[in-house]
């Protein structure tokens, strides 16, 4: 504890999850937060991680820190292991040592994305790339190795940081007339920042519960990456023409799963959080683009 006020680590800082969760943390003032990312915290080096957890004794650890380059890490696949498993694994055990609270985020890419139904937390897991296989082995690390761990499973992230669809849509839509994008992909979009403040729901539900175990959550509604690129080009009123294409005409190193919906019951009835539909939140996103 620092000033005696409980510490939240949160690594990733400068990512797009981290960033949002940076831009609120001043609506929290009874917590003390230790912001890190690679150059304060590498979470390839367990003795970093080690000596931040003996000065800090965090009371939260929230993991938006990860290896997330879905192509690269078809090839990079030691380092993406290290990071999306390994050290989840070593931040669960000093959380179980530290009795701090670990939330640890996690992606819809654990799953096959053979279903036509929304995934629930308990259904079969089976990645078709080796992103979403080291994710898969860091929410099980990290669930075996502290008791009080809550993995949120997210899906199709962006924010007004960092790389992510909606920034890259606007640069194409913005300097080419036609683009094309995927039609038979479809999942939910989540606007960091609405997870962002989903993770301090939980951290100061007013209950008090921690009520451990994996959780799902985006925004509202189910879309195609084609559906996701019209609405941007609608809302921002660009005149760029958007074909549909189906996965087979844009081949990636890493296969995606065709269908990533996810079932949000289990989060919106253990804790207070109310979902926002995707539309909306774009709309909030795009207006500060
Ligand atoms: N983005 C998505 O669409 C998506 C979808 C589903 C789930 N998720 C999950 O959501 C979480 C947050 O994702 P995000 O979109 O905010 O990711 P992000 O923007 O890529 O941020 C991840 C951060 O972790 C940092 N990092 C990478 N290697 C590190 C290391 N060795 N030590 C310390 N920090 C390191 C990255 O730094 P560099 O950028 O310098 O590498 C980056 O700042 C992740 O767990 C991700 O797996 C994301």
């Amino acid at each position: 504890m620092m000033n005696n006020k409980p510490v939240i680590m949160v690594t990733g800082w400068l990512g797009q999850l981290g960033s949002e969760l940076f831009d609120i943390a001043g609506n929290y003032p009874q917590f003390e937060f230790n912001f890190s990312d690679k150059d304060e915290m590498d979470l390839m080096n367990a003795e970093q991680i080690t000596s931040f957890f003996e000065q800090l004794k965090p009371a939260y650890f929230i993991s938006c820190g990860a290896y997330t380059a879905v192509d690269k890490a078809e090839t990079d696949r030691e380092i993406a292991l290290a990071i999306n498993a390994d050290a989840p694994g070593t931040i669960a055990a000093l959380c179980s040592q530290y009795n701090t609270k670990l939330i640890h985020i996690s992606t819809d890419y654990v799953f096959s994305g053979n279903s036509t139904e929304p995934y629930k937390e308990d259904d079969v897991t089976d990645p078709v790339n080796f992103y979403g296989y080291s994710k898969l082995l860091g929410e099980k690390l990290v669930l075996q190795n502290n008791d009080n761990t809550i993995v949120i499973r997210t899906s199709w992230v962006y924010s007004t940081y960092g790389n992510n669809f909606v920034k890259t849509m606007l640069r194409l839509m913005g300097s080419r007339p036609e683009i094309s994008v995927v039609s038979d992909q479809v999942g939910s979009p989540t606007y960091a920042r609405d997870l962002a403040a989903a993770i301090m729901a939980i951290v100061t539900n007013p209950s008090g519960e921690f009520t451990t175990g994996v959780y799902h959550f985006s925004n509202d509604g189910i879309i195609s990456w084609y559906d996701f690129a019209v609405a941007i080009k609608e809302i921002k009123h660009l005149n760029c023409i958007v074909h549909p294409i189906p996965t087979t005409a844009y081949p990636t190193p890493a296969k995606r799963p065709a269908y990533s919906g996810m079932s949000k019951e289990k989060i919106t009835s253990t804790f207070p959080i109310k979902l926002k539909g995707w539309r909306e939140v774009l709309e909030e996103c795009l207006a500060k683009l």
